[in-house]
């Protein structure tokens, strides 16, 4: 499992729990958080007094550089959890690299997408490479995308435009 944006820990707590509750042997759920201390290591410290440091690791660097050190690294997820830089460009980024690390037919889950910024950067991957929206009963800003099957390149002859709202 990989997740960016600890913050104050919230999410990390209910995935680490579902994790722990499924009772995954040898699960590797890797937190990224470029500026825990911004948070005075809150989420860090809800995880280590939650027990949970057999099954969490922190990787305090920005996201967008740890991710292809983990691909470099050979490590493959079931899924991925996004919530953290909102920038256009750094989300594009995380979505890049994750399509390559979450395993085929597995799941990409994106906080915020209200956000033009984080809506946008997810609906290229969603029209050009095959993530399939999973659908929530009830209305929320998260957004889950099954991963194809196989992993295949689009063409470049086929791309879709990808803009949600052109505003003004
Ligand atoms: C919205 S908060 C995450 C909230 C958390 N998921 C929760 O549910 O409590 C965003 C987090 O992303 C982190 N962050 C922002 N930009 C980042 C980047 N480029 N790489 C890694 N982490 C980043 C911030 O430090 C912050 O902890």
């Amino acid at each position: 499992m990989i997740e960016i944006g600890l913050a104050y820990g919230a999410s990390a707590l209910a995935v680490a729990e579902a994790i722990v509750s499924q009772g995954i042997e040898g699960a590797d759920h890797v937190i990224i958080d470029a500026f825990q201390e911004e948070f005075h290591d809150a989420g860090w410290d809800a995880i280590v007094a939650a027990g949970l440091t057999e099954v969490c690791r922190l990787l305090r660097e920005r996201s967008q550089l740890v991710l292809p050190r983990l691909l470099g690294g050979g490590f493959v997820a079931d899924a991925a959890f996004v919530d953290g830089s909102h920038i256009f460009h750094n989300v594009f980024v995380d979505l890049f690299f994750l399509r390559e690390l979450v395993r085929p037919g597995g799941l990409v889950v994106l906080d915020d997408c209200q956000w033009p910024s984080v809506a946008t950067a997810v609906r290229y991957f969603e029209l050009n490479t095959g993530w399939a929206v999973e659908r929530f009963d009830r209305e929320t800003r998260l957004r889950a995308y099954r991963l194809p099957s196989v992993r295949v390149e689009p063409s470049f002859e086929s791309f879709r435009w990808f803009g949600v709202d052109r505003g003004s």
